[in-house]
């Protein structure tokens, strides 16, 4: 479990919301689980901006340097912003503890070489974030860590696939952008069955949706940039999961130092506060947006994991409560329609986050996949068509007008 050291500020100490007095509301736990008050009796929790903390002794830096006491000492190890992210976000996620990284791209990248050793292999399912994906198939094979990758809707196949030195199962789901859906209670039975470390990106859901440590994830990623930041302002990821494995992470990222600002952590921590009810907006928007356009003459498909043509809805129904904010659509036309349309839109924002509480529109296949070969974006089924539209919070009756007026523009 993290700790938030202020004792050690000569701060008087307030009784701490924490894990043992954890309430069984996530609502709850997101808000008031927050740093100690300082003697300015503040009623939000204050921003720590400073890269390090003091000791009264001598004795005192040795003992907090020898981990005998408790206590902040570098904000690159950690800092009161970054823990208070993490007892938030370990509570919503019911994992024992974490850390909390500069991008989400920093915690897929430290949980894999933290745990890995040169010659070990990772299997993981080929529905992957665009980085990941390259982390995977170019970074981390320089330094003799190799993968292979599974498909969803062959899961027998997947024994197979493992070799001698296979030590990891790597998913992300729902998968970005495709939508993809992995049983996560097949995959916490297989990693643990051949002794995997099984590593859950759990971005697209949430942990308000899904929390996949239930399922027997031992490692819970996140780019916090995304949902849980909510608003498109900072960068942020997190690594969560067993203390035992968190405690090796730790070890890699102090050294290597891919450590949050407190600003993001503070901003983040805030916006933990309300991602229950962004969620819930987000959700009831896409499904909205999603069925208006299951059947309109221009699009070919409409996939949204609470849809009953989602290929993997009952899945989706057994593992996640409501079924995100992410719609894609595949345009008839390919990529010139996919592109009339991303330029007829009047008030979605054309950018690659997602996420936001403003409406965003991607062109997956000509950016955030764009270095997948043709091949591989096949595989995954990222057509020159699909359009991957993250609904925002605003009136959906205005999402819906706008995507209704590209389309007929467009075509
Ligand atoms: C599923 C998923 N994982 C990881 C990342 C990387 O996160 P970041 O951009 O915060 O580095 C993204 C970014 O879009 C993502 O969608």
């Amino acid at each position: 479990m993290c700790f938030l050291g202020l004792e050690l500020l000569n701060l008087p100490v307030q009784p701490i919301y924490t894990f043992s007095s954890m309430s069984k509301h996530f609502e709850t736990n997101s808000i008031r689980i927050s740093t100690s008050k300082s003697n300015q009796k503040e009623h939000s929790a204050p921003l720590y901006l400073t890269s390090s903390f003091t000791f009264d002794s001598a004795e005192e830096a040795r003992a907090t340097f020898a981990e005998e006491l408790d206590g902040n000492i570098y904000s690159r190890y950690a800092n009161p912003n970054s823990s208070d992210l993490i007892e938030k976000i370990c509570a919503a996620e019911g994992t024992e503890d974490g850390i909390a990284t500069a991008s989400g791209m920093a915690a897929m990248f430290a949980s894999i070489a933290a745990l890995l050793q040169q010659g070990d292999h990772v299997l993981a399912a080929r529905s992957l974030f665009g980085s990941t994906h390259q982390l995977l198939t170019r970074v981390f094979p320089k330094w003799g860590i190799t993968s292979t990758y599974g498909d969803i809707s062959d899961y027998l196949n997947w024994e197979k696939l493992i070799q001698p030195n296979t030590k990891m199962l790597f998913i992300e789901t729902p998968s970005n952008p495709g939508l993809e859906i992995i049983d996560l209670e097949w995959a916490g039975k297989f990693a643990k069955a051949h002794g995997l470390i099984l590593v859950v990106d759990n971005c697209f859901a949430t942990p308000y949706l899904q929390q996949p440590a239930k399922w027997g994830a031992d490692i819970v990623t996140h780019s916090a940039t995304k949902y849980i930041d909510g608003q498109g302002r900072v960068l942020g990821g997190l690594i969560l999961g067993r203390q035992e494995l968190i405690k090796q992470v730790q070890f890699f990222t102090r050294h290597t130092g891919p450590a949050i600002s407190p600003f993001n952590a503070w901003i983040l921590s805030k916006s933990m506060e309300t991602l229950a009810v962004r969620m819930d907006r987000h959700c009831s928007n896409a499904l909205k947006v999603a069925s208006e356009f299951e059947s309109h003459s221009s699009v070919i498909a409409v996939k949204y994991p609470f849809l009953k043509s989602h290929p993997q809805h009952n899945l989706a129904l057994k593992q996640m409560s409501q079924g995100g904010g992410v719609v894609t659509l595949d345009l008839h036309g390919g990529i010139e329609r996919a592109k009339r349309f991303i330029d007829s839109l009047k008030m979605i924002s054309i950018t690659a986050n997602l996420g936001d509480s403003r409406s965003i529109i991607t062109h997956p296949a000509s950016t955030t996949h764009s270095k997948l070969s043709e091949v591989e974006r096949q595989q995954v089924g990222i057509t020159d068509g699909l359009i991957r539209l993250s609904v925002g919070l605003e009136h959906h009756e205005d999402i819906i007008s706008d995507v209704a007026q590209a389309l007929d523009r467009s075509n």
